[in-house]
C-alpha cells in the first residue's frame, strides 16, 4: 500500500502472544519502558501494539469507541502520548466485522467491531495518535470478495484522516485459509498469511489452528513475489522467548522471519526476557537483512524436503542466504554463489550468528543442526537482478 509508511517491514511488540486479554495501561507502559531500556527501540522495534480486549464493550452515546475504564483509566490518547514521549509508536487492534475475536471466541462482552463505523473509528484512532492498526477478520462469515471490499473501506477511511497509519490486516484467521492466497498489497501494508502462530516448531497443520514455525514457512515462502516496500507478507508475531522450542529453533524462527522480510513483532514479555532471547531479537546482522531498503522477500533456491535454501538480494549488491535444515538431525546444507545470483570467483561470507567471515570461490555450505538455520551475507563479485521483477498484481495463486 502506497501510504508512505512500512517502506521496510514494521518492527515492534504486540500484547497478544503472552498476555491475551490480560492487558492494562500499566503493563503496556512497562513494556514500552523495557523496549527502550533493552536497547530494542534503538534497533528498530518501535510499534507497541495493544491487541484485542483494550476497549469498553459499549460505545459512548455518540457511537465512539472508548478504552476499558478499569484497565485503561487514563484513556487511549494518554497511552499514545506516553508511547510517543518514549519515541515509540502506538498500535491498536480492531476488526472490520461486528465482533472482535475475543468477543466471538473468548466471551469478551459487547460487539464493538468497526462494521458501519469505519470513518468514525478511523478518525478516533487518528485523534488518539494511533500509528498502526491491526484489523483482524475474525468472523466465520463472508467471502473473499467481502474481505476485499471491507478491508478497502478501512484503508480509505484511514487515508481520509491524513495521519500516516500502518495498515496491518488479517484476512486469514477464519475465512480465506481455505482459499487461495491473495496479494493484498493494494489494500494493506502487511497481511497475515496463515492462521495464528503458536510457540511450537511443527503442529502438523497446513493452514489450520494453531500453526508452528515450519508450517508457516511452508505457506509463506511461495508468496515471496508479493513483498515490496509498503507491502509485506505477515507470517504472524514472533514466538521467540516464549518457550515451546529449543534455542536452535528460536534462532531459526527469527532468521527465517528476517530473511522472509516479515514484520518483526516480538510477542514475549520484554521485561523479563533472558539474555539468550535478547541476543536473538537484537541480532543486528539479521535486522539489517530484514530492514534492507529493497524490501525483497527471500526466494527459494532449493528444497529437497530436508535441506532448504532461501536467498534475498540486498540493496548494496550483497545477497543473504539461509541454509535451513528441516530435518531431525545435523546435516550439511549447501548451495553456490551462482545459484543465489552472484557472479565472480571470490566471495566473503559473513555468518549472521557468529559475526565471523570466511571466503569462498563459490561453494556456500554449513553443517546445520536439526531445525537450525545458518545465514550468510554474501559479498563480492557481481549480482544479477532477477528476470521477473516482484509481482505487484493482485493475481490469485494457490498457497498449496
Ligand atoms: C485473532 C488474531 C490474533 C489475535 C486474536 C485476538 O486470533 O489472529 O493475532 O489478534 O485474534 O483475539
Amino acid at each position: 500500500l502506497e501510504n508512505g509508511v512500512a517502506r521496510t517491514p514494521p518492527m515492534g511488540w504486540n500484547s497478544w502472544n503472552t498476555f491475551g486479554c490480560n492487558i492494562n495501561e500499566t503493563l503496556i507502559r512497562q513494556m514500552a519502558d523495557a523496549i527502550v531500556n533493552s536497547g530494542m527501540r534503538d534497533l528498530g522495534y518501535q510499534y507497541v501494539v495493544v491487541d484485542d480486549c483494550w476497549f469498553n464493550p459499549n460505545r459512548d452515546s455518540a457511537g465512539n469507541l472508548q478504552g476499558d475504564p478499569s484497565r485503561f483509566p487514563s484513556g487511549m490518547k494518554a497511552l499514545g502520548d506516553y508511547l510517543h514521549s518514549r519515541n515509540l509508536k502506538f498500535g491498536i487492534y480492531q476488526v472490520p466485522v461486528d465482533k472482535t475475536c475475543a468477543q466471538y471466541f473468548n466471551s469478551y462482552p459487547g460487539a464493538t467491531g468497526s462494521q458501519g463505523h469505519e470513518a468514525q473509528d478511523a478518525r478516533q484512532f487518528a485523534a488518539w495518535g494511533v500509528d498502526y492498526l491491526k484489523y483482524d477478520w475474525c468472523s466465520p462469515n463472508g467471502t473473499i470478495n467481502d474481505q476485499v471490499a471491507t478491508f478497502a473501506k478501512m484503508r480509505d477511511a484511514l487515508a481520509a484522516t491524513g495521519r500516516p497509519i500502518v495498515y496491518s490486516i488479517n484476512p486469514n484467521s477464519i475465512h480465506a485459509k481455505t482459499g487461495p492466497q491473495r496479494n493484498w498489497g493494494d489494500v494493506a501494508n502487511m497481511w497475515r498469511t496463515t492462521e495464528d502462530i503458536t510457540n511450537a516448531w511443527d503442529t502438523g497443520q497446513t493452514n489450520g489452528y494453531p500453526m508452528g514455525i515450519q508450517n508457516i514457512v511452508n505457506v509463506t515462502v511461495p508468496l515471496a513475489g508479493y513483498a515490496a516496500p509498503g507491502r509485506f507478507n505477515d507470517p504472524d508475531m514472533l514466538e521467540v522467548g516464549r518457550g515451546g522450542m529449543n534455542d536452535t529453533e528460536m534462532r531459526s524462527h527469527f532468521a527465517l522471519w528476517a530473511i522472509m522480510a516479515s514484520p518483526l513483532i516480538a510477542g514475549n514479555d520484554i521485561r523479563s526476557q533472558s539474555s539468550a532471547t535478547a541476543t536473538i531479537l537484537k541480532n543486528q546482522n539479521l535486522i539489517a537483512i530484514n530492514q534492507d531498503t529493497l524490501g525483497l522477500q527471500a526466494t527459494q533456491v532449493s528444497n529437497d524436503g530436508t535441506r532448504r535454501v532461501l536467498a534475498k538480494r540486498l540493496a548494496n549488491g550483497d545477497v543473504a542466504v539461509a541454509l535451513f535444515n528441516q530435518g531431525g538431525s545435523t546435516t550439511t546444507v549447501s548451495t553456490t554463489a551462482a545459484a543465489i545470483g552472484k557472479s565472480g570467483s571470490s566471495f566473503t561470507l559473513r555468518d549472521a550468528w557468529t559475526n565471523t567471515t570466511s571466503t569462498t570461490s563459490g561453494t556456500i555450505s554449513a553443517s546445520v543442526p536439526a531445525h537450525g538455520t545458518v545465514v550468510y551475507r554474501v559479498s563480492g563479485g557481481g549480482t544479477s537482478t532477477p528476470s521477473t521483477p516482484p509481482s505487484s498484481s493482485s493475481t490469485l495463486v494457490s498457497a498449496a
